[in-house]
């Protein structure tokens, strides 16, 4: 049995992690706590960007000389590979640490083996402390690792009979400054935010986070097919982040700048561009978690495709009897096929409810 204090230390870990979402990718968020010999706290640390030093290397700088003897709390069992920083174990090693307590197993195959590696160093290893807290944590990079995709979590904003929209096509605001606060934070956790060239044509949306002090901005995606909705001087397209226009092989998008530009296949049935391929190239230019902002239809071609991890919805105290509702078409035509969804979590945000749902994983003979 963990002592409070270990809890305490992987506790804090988790939550130094998350101070890295949206900015580590293609590399996971993890945090690292060091106790000392005499179980007081030493160092702490957390991966902050790609490319930058590990957790562990931030908390072992900060503990220096206490780290001898003492125990290390990381999120994620500590990496073994030289990749553009050195492997972490041999650090941990070398800085005398004589235990190690890891949260979850590296489920990625070039970086597993930290475990074994420290265990032939003489370090005692113990894994498992909080393993599903660190792994709600991480999410987003773990089940881009499963399924060599990105996660994608869709949002959207509605009434409470379930509209996106008012008949006439107005939508501004269903809900309140305190949940569209709220989606900034996604949007800062994400590494692209998605969506459909009807809401682009409708909204010209901006896509960028605001309000978020230090925040890294998201690469913005249209999904544009005939490239007929993202005209230059469209606010997706200023400077303040990247962006992607995804457009079919054979549209003509001249107006657009080429380096927006990205060339995707079309669907093999049904409309628009083939989902898989847009999430497959997201994935090779190091998304590893998608924010589906809709509308209605883009999301619906999401869910048909088997590609949402996630649903946030929020829930505002308003009636509008007409509109679109928050989903189209999903392939679904019979109640027998309903994605049926487990509620993770409800929160109150102002007037309005936020609610996270996962889908049920689909049982045998479904
Ligand atoms: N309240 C909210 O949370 C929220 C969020 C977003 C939008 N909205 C509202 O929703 C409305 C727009 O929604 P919408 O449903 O018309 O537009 P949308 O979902 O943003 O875009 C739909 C379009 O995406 C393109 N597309 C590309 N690949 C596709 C694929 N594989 N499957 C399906 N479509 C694909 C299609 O047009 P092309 O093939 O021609 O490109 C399609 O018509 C606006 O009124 C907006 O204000 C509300």
């Amino acid at each position: 049995m963990a002592t409070a204090a270990e809890n305490n230390a992987m506790r804090r870990a988790i939550t130094l992690a998350a101070r890295g979402l949206g900015a580590t990718s293609p590399n996971p968020v993890v945090g690292c706590v060091i106790l000392d010999a005499a179980g007081e706290q030493a160092g702490e640390g957390f991966h902050q960007r790609a490319g930058g030093p590990h957790a562990e290397i931030h908390a072992l700088r900060e503990a220096g000389e206490r780290a001898r003897g003492g125990t290390a709390f990381v999120t994620l069992e500590p990496c073994n590979h030289t990749g553009r920083t050195g492997p972490c174990a041999q650090a941990l090693t070398e800085a005398g640490v004589s235990r190690v307590v890891y949260a979850v197993g590296d489920p990625n195959p070039q970086a597993t083996g930290g475990a074994d590696t420290l265990r032939a160093a003489g370090i005692q290893v113990e894994q498992g402390l909080l393993a599903d807290e660190a792994e709600t944590g991480n999410t987003a990079w773990l089940t881009s690792v499963r399924l060599g995709r990105p996660y994608v979590l869709w949002k959207y904003a509605a009434t409470l009979d379930g509209r996106i929209a008012a008949a006439d096509a107005t939508s501004r605001w269903i809900t309140s400054p305190e949940a569209r606060a709220d989606v900034h934070r996604l949007r800062a956790e994400a590494d692209a935010v998605v969506v459909g060239s009807g809401t682009a044509r409708a909204d010209d949306p901006q896509l960028g986070v605001r309000g978020i002090e230090g925040a890294s901005q998201p690469l913005r995606v249209v999904v544009d097919t005939g490239a007929t909705a993202v005209r230059p001087g469209a606010r997706v397209l200023d400077d303040t982040a990247p962006t992607l226009i995804a457009v079919a092989d054979d549209a003509e998008a001249g107006h657009l700048p080429e380096e927006v530009v990205l060339r995707l296949p079309r669907a093999a049935a049904g409309p628009g561009l083939d989902i898989h391929a847009l999430l497959a190239a997201l994935h090779g230019r190091g998304v590893r978690s998608v924010l589906l902002e809709g509308g209605p239809v883009l999301a619906g071609a999401f869910v048909a495709a088997g590609a949402v991890d996630t649903v946030v919805g929020y829930l505002a105290p308003v009636l509008l009897g007409a509109g679109p509702a928050a989903l189209a078409d999903a392939g679904i035509s019979t109640i027998s096929r309903a994605l049926r969804l487990d509620v993770t979590e409800t929160v109150r945000l102002g007037p309005d409810l936020r609610i996270t749902a996962v889908p049920v994983p689909a049982r045998k003979g479904n």
